[in-house]
């Protein structure tokens, strides 16, 4: 009879109560599709094997509410601390771990004088191990569990990766970077073997364990139209596999972009017209749009990355939230490093807000709290097509969580400790939180 009582049923499976593990402490998480909070002040979450082996969220709520469903269960109480989803990153680049900080004048100086020579560097398997390596701690350390990133043009540079993403049980998603003009000798690819080189790794990578491919156009400029087609027919023919790219982050590129491709509407169309837009594309910046831009992401269901420190660094300009949501389409959060300035994500939300509220170039307005973690989280997710599956601990989610600590610096205890309200606390945190917030990040190991 009690090992009975012990049997609990979820994902179409019977489980011990011995497989499960709880977590007592604060929790923070989002309803469903929407960037509405919920915070259980004494919470427990309980996590398990999913049916493909990778531990996910079996219960969650109040204590009270949950632990009587669980006798028995093995609980770590965290007093103080709060579990949140573990952070989304929706654009980062990994070969420019060692670009951060670098001052130029805007954008294409910035890529013509650090990026590229730097990128040339991954070639080499060594020299991208190691920096993948010290990438994931990093990523990890700041409370990332999930990203999508360029790797360089080099196959070797996804290998790398992969690689170390997959020692650490992360969903990651990366994929070869395209440019085959534009671009200095060692960086330029070229256009046939680009796209056989995408198509195997696709096949190589793609949906292992909880890897994911992105093709991956660097931005319109440093493509042929042989090329960028060629990557709409990949993206036709792989529609579970992500695209990325940048468009719309700079004045001088857009310029560029209209003198390079005039048949086409704007700067984004030239993307549609290449078959690049759809579910699963993901476009860094999308700052300088019309509403027609904005109703072509809504159409073809792609979704903005937006990317606020790299914004500020670069001067490139300020994403206009009050027209995507007047228009409709998805966005999220990414901290674009290396023209990004921080891998934490808690700099990047105080990065969106200050976005938001500038107020002269469109118009400005005051991003709540909770809608700049669900930016970083379900809502980013969700952008990627990952809602309930990353990004939040609701039942069935992958468990990827972090656990903060409020009282990791002396003004941090004292300004949370003052709060009121739950937009009180997550201000307070997202405006003084850094790695130092983040005690522990936990990823949804495979239970096997
Ligand atoms: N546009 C094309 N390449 C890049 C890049 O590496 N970073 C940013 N921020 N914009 C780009
Ligand atoms: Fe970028």
């Amino acid at each position: 009879m009690a090992a009975a009582r012990n049997l609990r049923t979820f994902g179409g499976m019977s489980t011990s109560v011995h497989a499960l593990r709880g977590f007592r402490a604060s929790l923070l998480r989002f309803a469903p599709d929407h960037a509405q909070a919920i915070f259980d002040q004494d919470g427990l979450l309980v996590v398990g094997p999913g049916a493909a082996g990778i531990q996910k969220v079996v219960a969650v709520g109040p204590y009270a509410d949950v632990a009587p469903h669980y006798p028995g269960l093995a609980v770590e109480h965290l007093p103080g601390r709060i579990i949140a989803p573990g952070f989304v990153d929706m654009h980062i680049h990994y070969p420019q771990t060692d670009v951060i900080g670098a001052p130029a004048e805007g954008l294409l100086p910035w890529l013509e004088n650090y990026t590229f020579p730097h990128e040339k560097r991954f070639s080499a398997p060594d020299y991208a191990a190691d920096v993948a390596s010290f990438f994931i701690a990093e990523l990890l350390r700041n409370g990332v569990t999930t990203a999508l990133t360029f790797a360089t043009s080099h196959p070797t540079s996804v290998h790398a990766l992969f690689t170390e993403a997959q020692k650490h049980h992360m969903r990651l998603i990366t994929g070869k970077v395209l440019q085959d003009r534009h671009s200095p000798d060692g960086v330029r690819d070229e256009t046939e073997q680009s796209l056989v080189d995408t198509e195997t790794l696709i096949q190589q990578w793609h949906g292992v364990d909880r890897l994911g491919y992105a093709i991956t156009p660097r931005f319109a400029p440093t493509s042929t139209p042989a090329q960028l087609r060629g990557a709409g027919e990949l993206a036709a023919k792989y529609p579970e596999v992500w695209v990325q790219s940048h468009v719309a982050e700079n004045l001088g590129e857009i310029a560029w972009a209209r003198e390079l491709f005039p048949e086409s509407a704007s700067y984004l169309a030239t993307y549609a017209d290449f078959g690049l837009m759809r579910k699963r594309a993901v476009y860094a910046h999308c700052i300088h749009f019309d509403d027609s831009d904005r109703a072509l992401m809504r159409e073809s269901g792609a979704v903005a990355a937006i990317s606020p420190t790299s914004n500020l660094f670069l001067g490139s300009g300020f994403f206009d939230y009050a027209g995507a949501d007047r228009i409709g389409f998805g966005y999220g959060l990414a901290s674009d490093v290396g023209g990004g300035t921080s891998f934490s994500p808690f700099h990047t939300m105080l990065a969106a807000y200050y976005v938001g509220r500038e107020g002269q170039t469109k118009t400005g307005l005051s991003l709540s709290p909770q809608h700049l973690w669900w930016q970083h989280t379900a809502g980013a997710a969700q952008a990627l097509d990952l809602a309930g599956v990353v990004g939040n601990l609701q039942p069935d989610c992958e468990a990827d969580f972090v656990v903060l600590n409020p009282q990791a610096t002396p003004l941090l205890a004292r300004k949370t400790a003052q709060a009121n309200s739950l937009d009180e606390l997550l201000f307070a945190m997202i405006v003084l939180g850094d790695d130092r917030l983040v005690e522990r990040t936990q990823i949804a190991c495979r239970s096997s």
